[in-house]
């Protein structure tokens, strides 16, 4: 008969696995018996703090549906999210850094000619958003596939709004020769990421705020290159140091211009006053691919 002591545990679960056929999880399967071990022995915790936490992710769980993933919410909120996209997109070697995707991303958002305006009606200052997308060696990359997505100006996603129809700012755009597309907007706010479930009530209990700075999403996309999924954030937003997803990187940031007219890449003039955000992308080439 097998008989375990709790200094002899860990090594017999993970000497379970020995038979297991496949490397990558035996590895993964082995580490994560051994750091929840030695969670649970640094913590101690009761039977009560421990069921607490199953119920805690059984919640979590009960939370996801079609439309929200309180798991990854959960991930974001822990720092886990940016830790895997640290560990998976190391250096950036000149490239644009990458952060979270977040909930909000809709795949097939409908695509719009360069310089269409993506707010759909939807009140707020005028943005101009102007970018470009090159390869690691400086060269524009032209079709490039660039999905932009943002909050309204209350920190409000189309999604989160019953009172708007689909797809409000949001869009698919193609960059030209030049690697170039432009886009209206209006200027985003800060917001709360979703705190009515398990990750709000973490939040509260350990007495953080739930807001992200105001930011514009950006999916880029183009043949021989990584896909590229990062955001800009706005210069200034009370937030930037206090994520709650842990998001913020510097290379990030950009000041929103406030300019009184000005002239679109293709030459039309602008007639209104407006805020202008820039930003140059570079994307990776895929590995292996020069
Ligand atoms: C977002 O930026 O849309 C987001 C990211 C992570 C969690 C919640 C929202
Ligand atoms: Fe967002």
């Amino acid at each position: 008969m097998r008989e375990f002591t709790e200094d002899t545990l860990t090594d017999a679960v993970v000497r379970s696995f020995e038979a297991c056929g496949d490397p990558r999880l035996k590895e993964v399967l082995a580490s994560l018996v051994r750091h929840i071990h030695d969670f649970v022995r640094e913590v101690e915790p009761s039977e009560a703090e421990w069921m607490a936490a199953i119920g805690f992710l059984t919640r979590t769980g009960h939370t996801c549906d079609e439309r929200r993933q309180e798991f990854i919410l959960l991930s974001d909120a822990l720092g886990v999210s940016m830790l895997v996209d640290a560990v998976n997109h190391h250096a950036p070697e000149g490239a644009t850094e990458s952060t979270v995707q977040g909930p909000f991303y809709v795949e097939r958002a409908p695509e719009f000619e360069r310089g269409a305006d993506i707010s759909g009606g939807v009140p707020g200052e005028p943005l101009f958003i102007e970018a470009t997308v090159r390869s690691a060696e400086g060269k524009p990359i032209a079709g490039a596939t660039v999905d932009v997505w943002q909050s309204d100006d209350e920190g409000h996603y189309d999604l989160q709004r019953p009172d708007l129809g689909e797809f409000h700012l949001r869009g698919r755009f193609r960059a030209d020769e030049m690697g170039r597309v432009w886009l209206w907007s209006i200027v985003p706010r800060f917001y709360p990421i979703p705190d009515d479930g398990p990750v709000g009530e973490l939040l509260r209990a350990s007495g953080r705020h739930p807001f992200r700075p105001a930011h514009v999403h950006f999916l880029i996309e183009a043949p021989g290159h990584e896909r590229l999924v990062t955001h800009v954030f706005v210069e200034g937003d009370p937030y930037l140091d206090s994520d709650a997803v842990f998001a913020v990187k510097r290379s990030l940031v950009r000041k929103l211009e406030t300019r009184a007219s000005g002239t679109e890449p293709d030459g039309k003039p602008i007639g209104r006053a407006h805020a202008h955000l820039a930003y140059d992308f570079t994307l990776r080439p895929v590995s292996g691919v020069g």
